[in-house]
């Protein structure tokens, strides 16, 4: 198998310019690449690139659909800059995802807009909470039901810095390696989970396979090591997007980048049966919702 076929680099400068033909490509797990598509910045808002403007206990600073902003350290003009600045990324990186997959667009429902000024390096975390670790996004405390994880990001680092990634094997591999030592679901226990609120919503079948997939994945040293996986450094002034929830991924190094979250039913893909629903139902036999 080759690896190098998971990331799909595109000559684009324009976040607007409509790019046909990369649909199949991103609803197949990879990830697309813009090494040349820039998120530029002011130079009052090149000042906003260092650690402090986050709060301590904040992991990201977000930027929420209503314009607050979440987990900044400034104040005043500072923050509204900064609030700015995440805003504009946040139509920059909606008009690309509109450029490659316009039929998408009436499905898309969007999330907040994170700013990440920490040194990726420099975070100690706990095993299951480490993205250094290969994995699919699965959160525990927000099930989805399905719905699909699209990310756009770009890295802002102004010392030339690259942000790391590894990306992993294509989703079916994944699932055909860890859906069979998956422990097995319990609607009981995800009611339980649902009334002392760890949960936002009743955790499925689906919800519960993909925790699975994400710990499974981060839990085996012998799968990091092993499995099929290529080491991509994105640079400043790049962009590039895939399926969280389909592409493993897992981040090595790095400073200051943006990331912008949409959400959409499976359904809506132009591919159903390539979403991790899909794939899982194939799987499993079952319809996990
Ligand atoms: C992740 O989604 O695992 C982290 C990606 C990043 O911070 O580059
Ligand atoms: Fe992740």
């Amino acid at each position: 198998m080759s690896m190098n076929d998971r990331i799909v680099s595109v000559d684009s400068r324009d976040w607007a310019r409509p790019i046909a033909g990369l649909v199949p490509e991103l609803e197949a797990g990879k990830v697309l690449f813009f090494p040349e598509l820039r998120f530029e910045l002011t130079p009052d808002e090149a000042r906003l690139l260092r650690a402090d403007v986050r709060e301590e206990k904040s992991r990201n600073i977000s930027l929420r659909n209503d314009g607050v902003l979440a987990g900044a350290a400034v104040q005043g003009d500072e923050k509204a800059r900064l609030a700015a600045m995440i805003g504009r990324f946040r139509t920059q990186a909606c008009a690309l995802i509109d450029a490659i997959a316009p039929a998408y667009k009436p499905a898309l429902r969007l999330a907040p807009t994170s700013y990440r000024p920490t040194q990726v390096e420099s975070r100690v975390q706990s095993w299951r909470a480490d993205d250094r670790r290969l994995h699919v996004d699965a959160f525990p405390s927000r099930p989805n039901r399905g719905e699909r994880i699209l990310r756009v990001f770009t890295n802002l680092n102004p010392d030339g810095e690259p942000r790391v990634w590894r990306v992993g094997e294509a989703f079916e591999g994944i699932a055909r390696r860890f859906v069979p030592r998956a422990r097995p679901y319990s609607a009981w226990q995800a009611r339980a989970l649902k009334a002392l609120h760890v949960t936002k919503s009743l955790r499925t079948e689906y919800d519960h396979l993909m925790l699975q997939l994400h710990d499974g994945m981060k839990g085996d040293l012998d799968y990091q090591r092993d499995c099929p996986q290529v080491t991509m450094p994105f640079p400043p002034g790049s962009t590039w997007v895939c399926y969280s929830d389909q592409t493993a991924h897992a981040v090595m190094s790095g400073q200051f980048m943006m990331e912008q979250t949409l959400h959409l039913a499976a359904e809506a893909q132009v591919n159903p049966a390539a979403s991790p629903l899909g794939i899982l139902r194939r799987v499993t036999g079952r319809p996990l919702l």
